[in-house]
């Protein structure tokens, strides 16, 4: 049995303070529901949220995290620093990251690693550009993601990992894949599990939906049954919008 799972993703959003402010209405709001939910926040709040959160079943996770254990790596986190504060996830291979800084399926996969040694939770995101979907390279794509992601991964670990469809079109552009979209390829994620790995253990695995998640449409896409959840953006700022989604 797969339990929904609804994850926040701050990106570069809330000081400490007003981290505060959405932890105050949202502790209140979250209690009786049993959807499991998260909030990934920067790393400057996740000491707070962690403490904020105890006792409440609400999960803290990072954003990015650095794949080697310490060393002469300005700027950089370690798994060791998140695991000490207490954080349960960690999102990795954001397609902003990607974009942005660099990240590859390579470092994806040693990240994954390393986050599964310390005992947290990896939330792998995969999803293909416009181009790839309206080329219909978008399958191929999404499972070299999935292969060179989840390299030498143990099948036992496989259920420990998140995996989060974000199709960057529908990231921040209010444009988000149909039902039927999303369940499509959360079906072809799941099915590439179960190629790579075996049946029972791809089962296990929460695929989540990402891209333009908002109260409106969380019905319909929770609905779906490949999808077990969603990594959610702009609609995780306010506490309201966030436990309207995790109340689909
Ligand atoms: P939006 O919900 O703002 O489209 O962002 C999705 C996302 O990137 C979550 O990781």
């Amino acid at each position: 049995m797969r339990i929904p799972f609804i994850a926040g993703n701050w990106k570069m959003y809330k000081t400490q303070a007003e981290a505060e402010a959405f932890a105050n209405e949202f502790v209140k709001l979250y209690s009786g529901t049993d959807v499991r939910a998260a909030i990934c926040a920067p790393f400057t709040d996740l000491r707070y949220l962690v403490d904020a959160f105890r006792g409440t079943g609400i999960g803290v996770g990072a954003q990015n995290v650095h794949y080697e254990d310490e060393g002469a790596f300005t700027g950089e986190i370690s798994a060791d620093m998140l695991s000490e504060i207490g954080v349960d996830f960690c999102i990795v291979g954001h397609s902003e990251r990607r974009q942005y800084f660099a990240e590859t399926n390579e470092t994806v996969n040693l990240k994954v690693k390393k986050l599964l040694e310390k005992g947290i939770a990896p939330i792998m995101c995969v999803g293909e550009s416009l181009e790839q979907r309206d080329s219909g390279e978008l399958y191929d794509f999404v499972r070299t993601q999935l292969e060179e992601g989840l390299a030498g991964v143990e099948k036992d670990d496989l259920p420990k990992i998140v995996i989060a469809y974000e199709p960057i079109w529908a990231i921040g552009t209010g444009r988000t894949a149909t039902p039927e979209q999303a369940e499509d390829m959360c079906a072809f994620i799941r099915n590439t599990l179960i190629e790579i790995y075996d049946e029972e253990s791809a089962d296990e695995v929460i695929i989540q939906y990402g891209g333009s998640v908002k109260p409106a449409n969380a019905t319909e896409i929770m609905n779906q049954v490949e999808i077990d959840g969603a990594l959610v953006g702009g609609a995780s700022l306010k506490a309201e919008d966030f436990m309207a989604i995790i109340d689909f």
